[in-house]
């Protein structure tokens, strides 16, 4: 018989604190002996960038459309030094589209033990699904005259039928597994077209899961209802600019962003991208202060992704042991504790 081999993950830390939140994710991946191949890039960034061209080398990402990989930890990308989401574009964004990683999947729990940073003291416990590589992140994009008074800019905001279901079908299929509530966030109301297609196909997919309350909100709506009733949401489905807002602002809710974790799928070959929702935090990067606690719990979600739910569990609670606590300031002391923590 031939032995099954082991699953290969590929690390990119990119740059700023994901370097510092990659290294202490590692240590703890080490600590539950995670049976993978994990093979580390440190070529992906924009100092690599500025200097070669070359923002992420073509046989990487061949070997991903490959199919080599089963997953991929990503830190962060992005810098002050390099014009504006370049990189990001020729990074992370290719990858999500050109890998397929339709869906994003942001859990936004507020830990037991850490205070609500609202007044009214109301925990969030949701998690958003983000429509990940349509919307206006595709590029459908120009300017015309650029720099002089006749300058026009144009960005196309893009919706498919089958992007759409993908992302409710799988919301609902989530919703199924956790409180059968299910919200769809969008702006019908002005942006029509793709507002009418989301919710009929919301509403034509809501026939199947009668057990679901499936409700509907305009996402400014939608955002103050996140403040000040944030345990009226359950699972929320939205597209992709939306989703990255209410995301960050969820992420407030549950304790900071350097909490927060997400998933980046191709719900068809389920090749995963790991990442935390946080970006580089250029004032803080290389002064050991970043919580890598959002990255070690993408570690979790990698491991439950790859078959692993005993250590995805461990790790996530640990992480969950951890936040709460006030004395800890470093990033070796946060990933100190979480490997205390693990059991
Ligand atoms: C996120 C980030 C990215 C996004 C950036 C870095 C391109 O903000 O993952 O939420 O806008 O999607
Ligand atoms: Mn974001």
């Amino acid at each position: 018989m031939v032995a099954q081999s082991k699953k290969k993950v590929l690390v990119l830390p990119g740059e700023g604190i994901g370097i510092e939140v990659t290294d202490a994710t590692m240590r703890v991946a080490r600590a539950v002996d995670l049976p993978w191949d994990m093979e580390i890039h440190e070529e992906v960034n924009s100092k690599v960038w500025m200097e070669t061209g070359v923002a992420m080398p073509e046989s990487l990402v061949g070997d991903l459309k490959a199919g080599r990989y089963d997953a991929i930890l990503f830190g962060a990308i992005g810098s002050p030094a390099a014009p504006e989401g370049v990189v990001e574009r020729a990074t992370l964004l290719r990858l999500r589209f050109e890998l397929k990683l339709a869906l994003n999947v942001r859990p936004l729990r507020l830990a037991e033990g850490l205070p609500s940073p609202l007044a009214s003291g109301a925990r969030i416990d949701a998690v958003v699904v983000r429509e990940n590589t349509e919307g206006a992140y595709v590029g459908a994009s120009g300017v015309l005259n650029p720099h002089d008074d006749d300058e026009v800019a144009v960005t196309t905001s893009v919706s498919t039928r089958s992007g759409v279901e993908r992302a409710i079908e799988y919301a609902f299929g989530l919703a199924m597994k956790r409180r059968r509530n299910l919200c769809l966030v969008h702006k019908a109301n002005v942006i029509q077209h793709e507002g009418a297609l989301w919710r009929r196909v919301f509403d034509t997919v809501a026939k199947r899961y009668p057990e679901v309350k499936a409700w509907y909100m305009h996402v400014d709506a939608a955002t103050m209802r996140f403040v000040t009733r944030p345990q009226d949401f359950d699972v929320v489905v939205t597209e992709n600019v939306f989703g990255d807002i209410l995301t960050d602002l969820g992420a407030a809710l549950a304790g900071g962003i350097g909490l927060a974790p997400s998933s980046n799928i191709n719900p068809v070959s389920g090749l995963g991208l790991f990442e935390p929702i946080h970006g580089t935090a250029p004032d803080i990067a290389g002064q050991g202060k970043a919580n890598p606690l959002a990255m070690i719990r993408s570690l979790s979600m990698c491991a439950a992704h790859l078959g692993h739910d005993d250590l995805a569990q461990v790790i996530y609670a640990a992480t969950d042991t951890v936040a709460p606590r006030t004395d800890l300031t470093t990033t070796e002391a946060w990933t100190s504790a979480v490997v205390a923590a693990l059991r």
